[in-house]
């Protein structure tokens, strides 16, 4: 069977990211191989787990673990301190030792939620991920940012805690609506103009197979954009620095998503937007020459964006635009692609450049 393996390397330890073919239907296999069954907290949501919770847990029954389950919400809003307490609620209930695992089987959400609690619940506990969003394969699940939402502020709340083992099962994503499906390979893309150029070439030769959810492209896209991140996130695990190059498209996008309260646009769909943005704005500042920033928008113009609710505005936009906290400066730090597989952060003072740029998109330039 057509499996791949990455090895990701944290400050503590290393672990594995594995990515096959129904790999759910073996989670309780794997899971022996790092830790003797006992008693683990399976965290899902109601949707995903309708589709596929019975495949875990049966693989997990079947090696002996006594499983508890708890079910969040979909959405954003299940991710907080009070949906944090319910699950510390029921590890306690379900007596949950320190070395119990959390097993977080679902997208961004469930992972970002279960590996906060994972990652306090009696200090730490073991985290294993079974991402089912694209999203969650390429990104959330690897690199170790768990948090929950705080009223003022997505994310706010949260550490770097790496899970013990991530498997991935392409085939799950065959359930998702095309909507989440195309949101999530905005985040795909990142990795070839950000980091891999020749996963960029691959993604210009491959994207449709890829959008069609061809089995070999896509486990391949998968690999491609998990080793990307690792080899970032190997070099900047806490975020000092370089890490920050995975934020590209995410200055805007994160700041559409703000501007129309988290509910109009997927994550994903508005980061395409953001990447969007940010080339134009390399090409201004001359990062970027004008054949690269072709090549990368006629590959970013192979998804289609989506289009901004008709009472969204420049200045609401732009009110939500973070500034550069560290630097305790105005400036607005972007992530700007200076070649194809490469980008640098770079300061940007110029409002009124970025205010024209959001409002080519509003207009539909
Ligand atoms: N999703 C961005 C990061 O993991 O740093």
């Amino acid at each position: 069977m057509n499996r791949q393996e990455i090895i990701v390397k944290t400050r503590g330890f290393d672990y594995r990211v594995l990515i096959g073919d129904n790999l759910l239907a073996e989670t309780g296999s794997f899971l022996q191989t790092l830790f003797p069954p006992g008693r683990t907290l399976l965290v899902s949501d109601e949707n995903v787990f309708s589709r596929c919770g019975e495949q875990v847990i049966c693989s997990l029954a079947a090696e002996g673990w006594q499983v508890k389950t708890a079910l969040v919400k979909p959405g954003e809003r299940s991710k907080t301190l009070s949906g944090a307490k319910r699950l510390y609620n029921t590890c306690f209930e379900s007596g949950l030792d320190r070395s119990s695992p959390v097993i977080a089987l679902g997208g961004g959400v469930v992972g970002d939620l279960a590996g906060f609690v994972a990652a306090t619940f009696m200090r730490r506990v073991p985290l294993v991920m079974l991402p089912t969003s694209l999203l969650a394969q390429v990104d959330s699940s690897v690199g170790g940012k768990v948090a929950v939402n705080h009223p003022l502020g997505k994310n706010m709340i949260g550490t770097i805690y790496p899970p013990r083992l991530v498997l991935i099962d392409p085939l799950v994503l065959k359930t998702l609506s095309p909507r989440q499906y195309r949101a999530g390979t905005a985040e795909v893309i990142k990795y070839g103009i950000i980091e891999d150029e020749d996963f960029f070439l691959w993604l210009e030769d491959n994207l449709d197979l890829l959008l069609a959810l061809e089995p070999g492209p896509l486990a391949d896209a998968i690999a491609a954009s998990i080793r990307s991140k690792a080899r970032v996130v190997e070099k900047d695990e806490y975020e000092q620095d370089y890490r920050r190059i995975l934020n590209f498209g995410h200055t805007i996008g994160h700041a559409l998503e703000a501007a129309t309260a988290f509910r109009y646009y997927l994550h994903g769909e508005a980061v395409l937007i953001g990447m969007h943005l940010a080339v134009k704005l390399a090409q201004k500042l001359s990062y970027l020459d004008f054949a690269s920033a072709e090549r990368i928008n006629r590959l970013l113009s192979r998804i289609k964006m989506k289009k901004p609710p008709g009472d969204l505005t420049v200045d609401k936009v732009i009110g939500k635009l973070e500034h550069d906290k560290k630097r305790q400066s105005d400036d607005l730090i972007f992530v700007l692609p200076n070649r194809i597989g490469s980008a640098v952060m770079a300061p940007v003072s110029d409002k009124q450049m970025i205010a024209g740029l959001v409002e080519s998109y509003l207009k539909g330039d």
